[in-house]
């Protein structure tokens, strides 16, 4: 039995098998209007003909000024559901699932001259201090949220994934390093992100699952660890998430601790939320090797497994994957002959 080949659900959530395409931004919407054009359709529509169970479409933002450069995705407006409708109904013909990962980039806009955050706290030293939001900012916030949610069902997702990781807005006021709020928001630093969790989903069909993508640690000196990420954890799933994506840093400049190279390095973290709270979970980060993959679902460090860059390099990294494992593939029918293992292309 190959596990990373086994169709896998949750809720309303059917994969044809564990391999996910995590969020990848693609600084390609060349009309800065947030709206993705061929390059994404070609992008996302490649990967689910290399056979991917789950497409999660990268970083798409809420506001124009959450936006991390002016080239990435947005879903501010009713205008941005045909492009991305386009982009989704293909991909499921495929046989793919798709969702959209939903973001606001907070302090780590680069293209805004101010950029807000939980606290008026610079990503690091020489970059541009942003402003705080105000208690009724932070209030409108979690209604855009809300309705990027709205439209993107609309544009006929699977799944939603919050971005609540490497150091975006979500983050920046779950992190006690830069959220030095004294309102409700501050008090309590999963407060925003529940609220976020608790909109997003009353727009949501009741069984479509909502995804998480948390940073299990944060990187920088006095940063928090796994045991502050996994109580977050328990407090947005209690909001409603029903599956982590569990990635790591990306809050500040790195400190003396540093994020493994070594293949499968966030495996651990995503065990211990798995484990602490019985819950599905997604790795990622370093693990396209298929052996790697394939014993991160076997072992049960994980129920899925993303392959990013390894996806970047090879569309059809799934299909190839499954093929290095044993597994029956199930190429497209005008690519068959090719994943056939005989010699002639004649026969
Ligand atoms: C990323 N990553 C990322 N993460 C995320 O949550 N949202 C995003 O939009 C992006 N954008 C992005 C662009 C590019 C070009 C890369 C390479 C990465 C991180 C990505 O989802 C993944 O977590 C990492 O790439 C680690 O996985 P791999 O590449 O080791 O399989």
């Amino acid at each position: 039995m190959i596990h990373l080949a086994t169709p896998f659900e949750w809720k309303g959530l059917t994969l044809r098998n564990r391999v996910v395409m995590p969020p990848m931004c693609q600084l390609s919407a060349m009309g800065r209007d947030g709206k993705p054009n061929d390059w994404h359709f070609v992008h996302y529509v490649s990967r689910a003909i290399g056979g991917t169970g789950l497409i999660i479409i990268e970083m798409t933002d809420i506001e124009p000024d959450g936006r991390i450069t002016d080239l990435d995705l947005g879903i501010w407006s009713d205008e941005h559901i045909p492009a991305f409708r386009r982009i989704v109904t293909e991909v499921k013909k495929h046989g793919a699932a798709v969702g959209i990962q939903i973001g606001h980039a907070g302090r780590k806009a680069e293209h805004v001259e101010t950029p807000v955050s939980s606290s008026a706290i610079p990503f690091g030293p020489g970059f541009p201090p942003p402003r705080a939001l105000s208690t009724s900012e932070v209030k409108d916030m979690v209604l855009k949220f809300r309705e990027a949610a709205r439209r993107a069902v609309e544009a006929g997702v699977d799944t939603i994934e919050l971005h609540g990781a490497h150091g975006y807005l979500i983050h920046q006021f779950h992190s006690p390093l830069i959220n030095r709020r004294d309102d409700e928001y501050g008090r309590d630093l999963a407060r925003f992100g529940v609220e976020v969790i608790q909109s997003v989903k009353s727009v949501m069909p009741d069984d479509m699952p909502l995804l998480f993508r948390i940073s299990a640690v944060e990187y920088a000196d006095g940063g928090y660890d796994l045991d502050h990420a996994i109580e977050l954890c328990r407090r947005y799933r209690e909001a409603g998430v029903d599956m982590f994506h569990i990635s790591s840093g990306g809050e500040a400049p790195l400190g003396r601790r540093r994020p493994g190279s070594h293949a499968g390095y966030q495996l651990p973290m995503a065990r211990a939320v798995k484990q602490a709270l019985d819950v599905p979970v997604i790795a990622v980060g370093n693990l396209d090797d298929p052996e790697v993959a394939e014993s991160a679902v076997a072992n049960g460090d994980a129920d899925l497994v993303s392959v990013g860059r390894g996806m970047l390099r090879d569309p059809y990294w799934t299909l190839h994957a499954l093929q290095a494992l044993g597994a029956e593939t199930r190429a497209p029918e005008p690519y068959k002959v090719a994943f056939r293992r005989v010699r002639s292309a004649m026969s």
